[in-house]
């Protein structure tokens, strides 16, 4: 199965993605968790997509291509895969046809939710600084404050989730990545989720949506 989560920042891409890798059995590429990482090991690619991700605004297509394509390479993308995050512009769909060649993609889900309900998620959010889980103050919070239930790390807070880089992710959302949802509408690819729901009832729609396609 190649899926693709489309959506705002917010919308819930990344939780439902992690759910999904673990009943599905196919890995979760995440290019922010990719590009997050590159930051933290200071690495070329790294150095050059942080100033970016700092105000909210999207790094070069042709570097994220590239680290996308390396990654789609490697073996356990073989089986299939949830692209999260990815494609964000029209020139990385066109990238990523390309690279997939005629059997191209599966399905896309598109999370469809609102500004206000993105900014109180991500304005509440917190990661572990281990493994990268994800928390909300208030809808999700760890049993121990700022300490991960899972691995027992630090959480610590996205530079980009404060108010104002959000509103900007949020603008560069309708600016560019919007109009993908057509995109894939005219591939005939494309599904509607209703990413207000709680994480459960909207883990439910999808696992129909997925099992209403095969
Ligand atoms: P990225 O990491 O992809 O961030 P994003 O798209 O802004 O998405 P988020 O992670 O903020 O939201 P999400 O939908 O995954 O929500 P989540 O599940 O975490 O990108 C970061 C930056 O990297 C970009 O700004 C850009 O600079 C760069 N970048 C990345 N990919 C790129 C690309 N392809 N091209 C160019 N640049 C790129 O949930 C959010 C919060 O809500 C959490 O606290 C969670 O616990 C909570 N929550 C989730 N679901 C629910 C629910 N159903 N009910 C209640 N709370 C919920």
């Amino acid at each position: 199965m190649r899926l693709i989560l489309l959506g705002p920042p917010g919308a819930g891409k990344g939780t439902q993605a992690v759910v999904l890798s673990q009943q599905y059995k196919i890995p979760h590429i995440s290019t922010g968790d990719i590009l997050r990482k590159a930051v933290t090991d200071k690495t070329p690619l790294g150095a050059e997509a942080k100033a970016y991700m700092d105000k909210g605004e999207l790094v070069p297509d042709g570097l994220v291509l590239k680290m996308v394509k390396e990654r789609l390479n490697s073996g356990d993308a073989k089986k299939g895969f949830i692209l999260d995050g990815f494609p964000r512009t029209k020139a990385q769909a066109q990238g990523l046809d390309a690279v997939l060649g005629e059997e191209g993609i599966d399905l896309v889900l598109n999370f469809d939710t609102s500004e206000d309900v993105s900014v109180a998620r991500l304005s509440l959010r917190r990661v572990c600084k281990g493994c990268s889980a994800n928390y909300h103050l208030k809808n999700m919070p760890p049993k121990k404050e700022s300490i991960c239930d899972k691995c027992g790390s630090e959480l610590y807070q996205r530079r980009d989730d404060t108010i104002e880089v959000i509103k900007n992710r949020l603008k560069v959302y309708e600016a560019q990545t919007k109009e993908l949802i057509d995109y894939y509408k005219l591939k005939g690819k494309l599904r509607s989720v209703n990413g207000d729901l709680e994480v459960s009832e909207a883990n439910q729609a999808i696992r129909k949506i997925l099992d209403d396609s095969n």
